[in-house]
C-alpha cells in the first residue's frame, strides 16, 4: 500500500478563496468595524437589449460609476437559463470552453419573445410551470416552479468577479487598516482578519506553496456567487469527491474542492479534489420541487455549503474564467438531472460488449501472459468481454507503439482474442516522451502542439517515460491531429478490436505542484489555471474522435478516461482511479459513483479489488459481487499487488465470482436498455434512492444502497464477517432477486448470504435477460431473450426491450428495436414502437407475485390465436415458447 505525504492543498493556502470565504463572512456575519463589503453588483436598465431568448446587458458595481461587465442571459425551451458575463476590455481575454464542445446544440431552442417581459427594473421569462426573474439592483436572479421561488443566485450578494487589473494599480491594495472606512470594490484588497485569522489574503500576484512559487502575472481574477436553495433539505452532485452522496455543511470544515489531480489512494470522507470534476449541483425538497446550478468554469473551484433554516445556501468560488452558469428547475430532482445530462450530452451508447466485464492489471507481461489470462477465463467458464494492457506494453512509455520483444505480432494476438469474442484496450496517456526518434514528438514539436511554459516554450516535466511534454488538447488542431494518430496506418498493429484507456490526464505531472501541470503555464492566450478542469475531456474527446475516423464513423468508440468534466457522457466511461484493496473503499464507490452519476456520467466503475495492495479472497469475492452491478466493470490491480486472476483464491470463491460475472451477463439486455434511455431522455442508469422516491424522507441521504434502472435495488457487502445487511425498501412490493420471495417495505435487516449480496426486484417490473451463459456478450447474441416479470399490488407490471445491432451508429438512423411490455388485466402484452430485423427468440417468461394462477394462457400474434404451455415453479410462473421472435407484436392473455 503506498504512503504518500500530503501533497494537495487546503482552502487556507489557496489566497482566492481565502478572499472570497472572508467576502462571504463578513457579509453574512457581522461587518467587523470600519470595513464595508460593498461589492453588490446591479445591472444597468438602459443596456439592456432583446435578443433571441433573453436580453443582453451591461453591469457593474452599485457603489462606482464604471461599468466593467457585459454578457447575455436567455431561456431555452428545455427550461434552462444561461447567464455568461465577461469583462468589457479585459486586459487578457477569459478562457471560456468552447460552447460547442460542452453543450449539446440540438436541445438549445431559444424561448419565444412573447414568454419574456422586460421592465424598468427587472426582466421575467415564463415557460410551462417556470420562471425566472432578474432584478437589475441589485443583480439577482430567482427561479420559481409552479410559483414557488427554489433557487436564488447571488442570493446574499456574495458575487465576486475581479476583474484583471495593470500591476501596482491603485486597488491594489494589500495592507488594509481594519480601522481605516474604506469601501471595498471586491475582495482583493482585504487582508488578513487578526489573530489565528486569515492571512495572505493580500497575496494576489505571486502565492508560494511548498517550494513552489504560483508567479500570478495577470494578477487576481475570480469569479464567485452564491446560489440559495430554497426549502430544500439536502443537496447533492458536484464529483468527485469520495464522500457521502448528500452533500455536508461546510461551515466548520472545508468547502468542496473541483480540481482535477492525480490524488491516488485519496482520503474517504473528505471534500479534497480527485480526478475529474463536475460542477454541477441539485436540490431535493419535500415538497417535490428541485433545482440544479451548472456553474460553467473549468479552473480550481471551491463550493461552500450551509444549512440555513429555510435553505441550503451555496457559494461557488472559482480562481478565473467567465462568470458563466445555467439554472434549472423542475419538478423532482430526476427532471432537473436529465435536462442538464442532456444539455450537456447525450451521453455515448457504447458497443454492447463494453458492458461486459474487463479484466486489467499494471500489467499482463507478455503475449503470452495476456492469452493465457484470456484463455483462463475459457477454463473456468467466466465470461469476459476485454482485456486490457497497461503502459508497459509501449515501446519505453511511448504511446501508440509496441514492445516488440513481449509483444510480438499485435495483430495476431488481437485477432486470437477477437475469435474468443474480445477486445483489447491499450493505454495512450497524455505525456510524451521527448525521444528525437519518437513520431508523436516530433510531430508536436514541428507544429507548435505542446502546451507551453510561462515563457512560451514547450513545457517540460516528469511522468512514466521520464521527461516529457504535453499536448495542448484544449486547440481544435491538436486534437484534430491526436485523433490521426488512431488511423491503422500510423497507430501500427491495432485493429478495429482495440478500444483505448486515456490515463494520467489531470494531467498528472510528477515534479510539479500537486503533481499536476503549473497554473502559469500557456494555452495560447490562456494560462492553464483557467481550462485546467477540462484538459482530461478534451483528450477524451479526441482519442474518441479518432477511434470514430478510423472506422469511417462507422463503428462506437470505446474510451476510458481517469480525468473527467462537464459533458465527459459523450465520449465514454470514467473511474475512479487508484482505490485499495481495503473494505472503505469498496464500500465508498457507491456513493462516488452515484454522484458522478447525478453528474451527467453514468458509465463509471471503480477497480474491483482495489487497484493497491492484496484483497482477502472475502474481499475480493465481495468486490465482484458488488462490482456486477457497476456499470463500468473492470478488475484492475497495480504493478506490485499479486496476481488476482479469479482462478487463484480457490474454488469457493472461483465459484461465487463466476456466479457474480455471469449474473451480470445474464442482466446484460437490462444494462443496454437502460443506457439508451440514458442517451436519448438524460436519465442515469443507476440512480441513489432519492431520485426514484423523492418524496420520502428516509431516501433522501442513503448511499450504500441504490438502484439499476427503476427495477433493480442493490446493496453491497462491504464489511469483513458482516452478518446483517440494512435495507430500505420504500412502500410497495419488493422480491428477493435470488430467492424470489417476497420482501415486506420499510426497514430491512438481510442476513448476509455467501453467494451474493442482496439484490431486490420491485414490483411492477419486467427485466429482460439472456439466460444462457456464455464466454463474452459477442457469444450470446444470437441467444433467446426471457423477461422476468415482478408483479405491483394490482397485478401489473411494465418494462421495455432495446435491442440493436450493438456496435454500429445505424440505431441513430432508426435501426433498432423498441418494445413496451405491459402486464394490466391479466393480458401481457409486446407492443413495438420501433423494429428492425433481429432473429432473436424470446424463449422464457417468468412471473412472480401474480395474484391468481392462470388456467389457460393464449398467445395471440398477429389475430392468431393458441393456448401456450406453462408452469408453476417456487411460486413463479414459468411460461415456455419458442416460436415468437423479439421484431413482432404479441400478447399472451391468462384465462
Ligand atoms: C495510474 C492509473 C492506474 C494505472 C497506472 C499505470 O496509477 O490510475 O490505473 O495502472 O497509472 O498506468
Amino acid at each position: 500500500m503506498a504512503i504518500k505525504k500530503r501533497l494537495f492543498k487546503i482552502f487556507e493556502e489557496s489566497s482566492f478563496c481565502l478572499r472570497n470565504r472572508y467576502l462571504a463572512k463578513n457579509h453574512i456575519l457581522s461587518k467587523p468595524q470600519g470595513l464595508r463589503f460593498d461589492i453588490n453588483y446591479k445591472i444597468q436598465s438602459d443596456s439592456i437589449i432583446r435578443i433571441p431568448g433573453g436580453i443582453s446587458l451591461t453591469a457593474g458595481s452599485v457603489f462606482e460609476t464604471e461599468v466593467f461587465l457585459k454578457g447575455n442571459i436567455i431561456m431555452y425551451k428545455n427550461g434552462a437559463l444561461h447567464t455568461y458575463l465577461d469583462e468589457i476590455n479585459p486586459l487578457f481575454p477569459r478562457f471560456r470552453p468552447s460552447p460547442n464542445d460542452i453543450l449539446n446544440q440540438s436541445v438549445l431552442e431559444k424561448l419565444e419573445d412573447e414568454n419574456i417581459h422586460i421592465t424598468e427594473d427587472m426582466v421575467t421569462w415564463e415557460f410551462d410551470h417556470i420562471k425566472y426573474k432578474l432584478t437589475f439592483n441589485p443583480l439577482r436572479l430567482e427561479g420559481f416552479y409552479k410559483d414557488e421561488l427554489i433557487i436564488a443566485a447571488n442570493s446574499k450578494s456574495l458575487m465576486n468577479f475581479e476583474k484583471y487589473r495593470p500591476k501596482g494599480d491603485e486597488n491594489n491594495i494589500n495592507e488594509v487598516d481594519v480601522n481605516f472606512p474604506i469601501k471595498i470594490i471586491d475582495a482583493t484588497q482585504l487582508i488578513e482578519e487578526g489573530e489565528g485569522g486569515y492571512k495572505n489574503i493580500g497575496n494576489i500576484w505571486s502565492e508560494e506553496y511548498l517550494d513552489y512559487i504560483d508567479e500570478k502575472p495577470r494578477g487576481p481574477s475570480s469569479v464567485a456567487l452564491d446560489f440559495e436553495f430554497f426549502n430544500a433539505s439536502h443537496v447533492y452532485g458536484i464529483p468527485e469527491h469520495a464522500d457521502s452522496l448528500a452533500l455536508n455543511d461546510t461551515k466548520e470544515g472545508s468547502p468542496y474542492r473541483l480540481f482535477n489531480c492525480d490524488n491516488f489512494s485519496y482520503k474517504l470522507g473528505d471534500t479534497a479534489a480527485i480526478y475529474g470534476a463536475v460542477p454541477f449541483m441539485v436540490s431535493r425538497s419535500p415538497a417535490l420541487k428541485s433545482a440544479g446550478v451548472f456553474w460553467l468554469n473549468s479552473s480550481e473551484t471551491w463550493i461552500d455549503i450551509e444549512t440555513l433554516p429555510q435553505s441550503k445556501h451555496s457559494h461557488w468560488i472559482s480562481e478565473a474564467g467567465a462568470l458563466e452558469f445555467f439554472l434549472f428547475v423542475g419538478n423532482s430532482p430526476l427532471s432537473v438531472i436529465e435536462t442538464y445530462t442532456l444539455l450537456t450530452g447525450p451521453a455515448q451508447l457504447p458497443p454492447l460488449s463494453v458492458l461486459g466485464y474487463h479484466q486489467c492489471r499494471w500489467n499482463y507481461n507478455t503475449r503470452e501472459d495476456l492469452l493465457e489470462v484470456s484463455n483462463g477465463f475459457l477454463t473456468n467458464s467466466i465470461p469476459l468481454d476485454v482485456v486490457w494492457l497497461d503502459i508497459e506494453h509501449t515501446d519505453k512509455k511511448k504511446y501508440f507503439t509496441w514492445d516488440d520483444e513481449k509483444f510480438p505480432d499485435p495483430t495476431s494476438m488481437q485477432e486470437i482474442l477477437a475469435k474468443q469474442g474480445r477486445n483489447l484496450v491499450t493505454i495512450v496517456d497524455p505525456h510524451i516522451k521527448r525521444d528525437p526518434d519518437y513520431f508523436v514528438h516530433q510531430d508536436s514539436e514541428n507544429h507548435n502542439y505542446y502546451v507551453a511554459n510561462n515563457e512560451g516554450n514547450s513545457f517540460e516535466g516528469v511522468c512514466w517515460p521520464g521527461i516529457s511534454s504535453w499536448l495542448d488538447f484544449t486547440r481544435p488542431e491538436v486534437r484534430e491531429y491526436w485523433s490521426s494518430n488512431f488511423d491503422y496506418s500510423k497507430y501500427q498493429n491495432s485493429t478495429n478490436n482495440l478500444y483505448i484507456w486515456n490515463d494520467m490526464n489531470e494531467p498528472s505531472v510528477f515534479n510539479s505542484p500537486e503533481g499536476t501541470m503549473p497554473r502559469g503555464n500557456l494555452h495560447g492566450n490562456y494560462e492553464h489555471r483557467e481550462v485546467h478542469n477540462t484538459y482530461g475531456m478534451y483528450m477524451q474527446q479526441a482519442s474518441y474522435q479518432g477511434l470514430l475516423k478510423r472506422s469511417q464513423k462507422k463503428e462506437r468508440p470505446f474510451v476510458l478516461t481517469r480525468s473527467f468534466f462537464a459533458g465527459t457522457q459523450k465520449y465514454g466511461a470514467i473511474w475512479t482511479g487508484d482505490n485499495a484493496a481495503e473494505w472503505s473503499y469498496l464500500e465508498y464507490s457507491v456513493p462516488m459513483h452515484l454522484a458522478i452519476a447525478i453528474g451527467g456520467i453514468s458509465f463509471c466503475g471503480s477497480d474491483v479489488g482495489g487497484f493497491f495492495g492484496d484483497p482477502t479472497p472475502e474481499l475480493l469475492v465481495r468486490w465482484y459481487q458488488l462490482g456486477a452491478y457497476y456499470p463500468f466493470f473492470r478488475g484492475h490491480a497495480h504493478i506490485e499487488s499479486e496476481r488476482r486472476e479469479p482462478w487463484l483464491f480457490g474454488e469457493e470463491a472461483l465459484r461465487k465470482i463466476r456466479a457474480a460475472i455471469r449474473e451480470r451477463y445474464a442482466l446484460l439486455p437490462y444494462w443496454y436498455g437502460l443506457f439508451y434511455i440514458y442517451r436519448t431522455c438524460g436519465t442515469p442508469v443507476i440512480r441513489p434512492m432519492f431520485l426514484e422516491y423523492p418524496e420520502i424522507e428516509e431516501c433522501a441521504s442513503l448511499d450504500r444502497q441504490y438502484l439499476v434502472g427503476s427495477s433493480l435495488l442493490v446493496a453491497g457487502i462491504t464489511k469483513e464477517l458482516q452478518e446483517h445487511v440494512d435495507v430500505f425498501l420504500p412502500q410497495g412490493r419488493w422480491f428477493d432477486y435470488h430467492t424470489l420471495l417476497e420482501i415486506n417495505a420499510g426497514q430491512q435487516s438481510f442476513q448476509v448470504q455467501e453467494d451474493w449480496i442482496p439484490v431486490l426486484i420491485k414490483g411492477g417490473s419486467i427485466i429482460p435477460r439472456k439466460n444462457t451463459p456464455r464466454m463474452s456478450s459477442k457469444e450470446m447474441l444470437a441467444d433467446p431473450y426471457s423477461f422476468l416479470i415482478a408483479i405491483d399490488s394490482n397485478d401489473s407490471a411494465q418494462g421495455f426491450l432495446y435491442a440493436d445491432d450493438t456496435i454500429s451508429h445505424n440505431y441513430m438512423s432508426g435501426e433498432y428495436i423498441l418494445a413496451d411490455i405491459q402486464l394490466n388485466d391479466f393480458k401481457l402484452s409486446y407492443n413495438l414502437t420501433n423494429t428492425m430485423e433481429l432473429e432473436n427468440n424470446i424463449d422464457e417468461i417468468m412471473i412472480i407475485g401474480l395474484s391468481r394462477i392462470p388456467n389457460e394462457m393464449i398467445l395471440d400474434i398477429k389475430g392468431q390465436k393458441k393456448p401456450i404451455d406453462f408452469g408453476v415453479r417456487n411460486n413463479m410462473i414459468v411460461i415456455n415458447i419458442s416460436d415468437i421472435t423479439i421484431s413482432q407484436n404479441w400478447t399472451i392473455e391468462f384465462k
